[in-house]
């Protein structure tokens, strides 16, 4: 789907449906939807006068005016109350449309770009997120269906006011670019576990520059260790974990060159375990075929390098991504071992399901070795205890940096991606203490997010770090806040709006 800015006046504008809005409670169209209104003879007045349409988030109101307009169909999207209104909406109310669009198999829609100026959300924020809205909902995982879903060819934004144009034009190729990305990983999320094993997500990884035009594909560079390397390295939380399966572990580094060859290093790590039975601690059937985005976190990092590429992000960025699959074999590691890590900690297991902080503990040592970051950020589906804890709301996010924790919260703020800080008292290191070893891979059934968080800490060593646990939010089950049933592309608007420092690139 092409995503496109285009001026002038939406009644004019030629498409198989426009799409407009109303404030919840507003009684009355206002703005473009007040123009339309106007061009049809008062319909959209009349269906909010007889409570047809209240414009809750989420509420539709569908119309097949006879004239007035150059398009056959109207579509009012509901943006909630004006007073709590924020730019992310503007991306939640894409949803309700692409669902009607695509119904209905239409080809080119017209959007005003929901919100822009209300409650001091800026035309170029709106613009952003609404079209980004737009590229999120139109992914759809269809490779395995006979009957492909519909494709939607246009999504064009249309602006009148002439000033903002410039704009609104920038916000809207900025969240398109940002949309593809996350797509892309969205995708890798999606494949079925045997068609993505450790060695195709490092294949899949090598393009993660591709098809941005040169400037931008240029500047990133993949690397990928295979087990000998592993092996020179001693990386033994990533050959233990991979080992029990036919498909043997990759650890993938993607580097992005947006800024000067000085300028520091910030080092994005991401679980990638592409499927998780748990290994010899082996999980129960149910749900286990969920277990697929147990790599979430890694096509995140690597889907926000992507992005940052696309975007010209003026930051020099490695996307270090430790890739198993944690299989139950005779070759399998077992509860008991203990294992001598790359950094040369020794770590006792006790569960061979707590799988996915022995590949970070491994990454993340590789990734302050190799490039010194001034900052350092994992994401990961690490914990269950995560769901039960913030469940699909929030992101689990914990740190050793005040300020960057800080930076992530204003990050999280204008970026619509919730994430909540858990604290990483010295006190928690007590429950993961190992009589044998160092370490030990799980700390007892409290604070199973808290500790996971303090054992990739002894990790960081003396680099600020954040843990962003993505258990909870990664996947939704059914369609929520904008997003259909499906991979939701957590963190990675996050990451991107901390790495932009809230939008100083390029493309904005
Ligand atoms: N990949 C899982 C965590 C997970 C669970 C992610 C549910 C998404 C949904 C992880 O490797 C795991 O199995 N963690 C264990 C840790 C326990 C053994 C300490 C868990 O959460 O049960
Ligand atoms: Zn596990
Ligand atoms: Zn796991």
């Amino acid at each position: 789907m092409r995503i496109e800015c285009v001026s002038g006046d939406i009644r004019s504008v030629t498409a198989d449906m426009i799409v407009v809005n109303l404030f919840e409670g507003a009684g009355r169209p206002d703005g473009a939807t007040a123009a339309v209104d106007s061009a049809i003879g008062g319909t959209i007045a009349g269906a909010i006068r007889d409570g047809d349409f209240g414009g809750k988030v989420g509420e539709t109101l569908f119309l097949r005016p006879a004239r007035g307009l150059s398009s056959p169909r109207i579509l009012v999207v509901g943006l909630g109350k004006k007073e709590k209104f924020t730019a992310d909406a503007a991306r939640q109310a894409a949803l309700p449309a692409m669902k009607t669009a695509k119904k209905l198999k239409l080809g080119t829609v017209a959007s005003v770009v929901h919100g822009a100026g209300a409650e001091g959300v800026a035309p170029r924020v709106a613009a952003r997120f609404a079209s980004l809205g737009a590229a999120l909902s139109s992914f759809e995982y269809d490779r395995y269906k006979g009957e492909k879903g519909h494709r939607i060819s246009r999504w064009l934004f249309v602006e009148r006011d002439a000033k903002a144009l410039p704009e609104v034009r920038a916000g809207v190729t900025y969240g398109a670019r940002l949309g593809e990305a996350i797509n892309w990983g969205r995708a890798l999320v999606s494949a079925p576990p045997a068609e993505l094993r450790p060695d195709d997500l490092a294949r899949a990884a090598r393009k993660v520059g591709a098809g941005l035009g040169s400037g931008a594909s240029d500047r990133v560079r993949v690397r990928v260790l295979g087990v000998p390397e592993l092996t020179a390295l001693q990386a033994g939380g990533i050959l233990a974990v991979g080992k029990g399966s036919q498909a043997p572990p990759r650890l993938i580094a993607a580097e992005y060159r947006g800024a000067g060859k000085g300028e520091p290093w910030i080092a994005l790590v991401g679980k990638g375990v592409t499927f998780d039975t748990g290994g010899i601690s082996l999980k129960k059937w149910e749900g286990m075929e969920k277990m697929k985005y147990d790599m979430a976190g890694g096509a995140g990092m690597l889907a926000t390098l992507r992005a940052c590429a696309a975007l010209g992000i003026r930051r020099n960025i490695v996307a270090v991504v430790p890739a198993a699959e944690n299989m139950p074999s005779g070759a399998a590691y077992r509860p008991g071992d203990v294992l001598r890590m790359m950094s040369g900690k020794t770590v006792e297991i006790l569960s061979t399901d707590a799988e996915g902080r022995l590949l970070l503990a491994d990454a993340m040592e590789y990734a302050v070795r190799n490039y010194k970051p001034k900052a350092m950020i994992d994401a990961a589906t690490l914990t269950g205890a995560c769901i039960v804890a913030l469940g699909s709301v929030n992101v689990g996010m914990m740190g050793n940096d005040e300020s960057l924790l800080a930076r992530m919260k204003e990050a999280s703020a204008s970026s619509g991606e919730k994430a909540w800080e858990l604290p990483l008292h010295e006190e928690y290191l007590e429950q993961i203490k190992s009589e044998i070893g160092d370490l030990k891979n799980i700390g007892g059934a409290e604070a199973g997010t808290i500790t996971a968080g303090y054992f990739l800490k002894e990790f960081a060593g003396e680099t600020p770090w954040i843990h962003l646990d993505i258990a909870g939010t990664a996947w939704f089950e059914k369609e929520k806040r904008g997003y259909a049933p499906g991979p939701s592309g957590v963190p990675v608007r996050l990451l991107v709006e901390y790495l932009d420092e809230g939008g100083k690139s390029k493309a904005t």
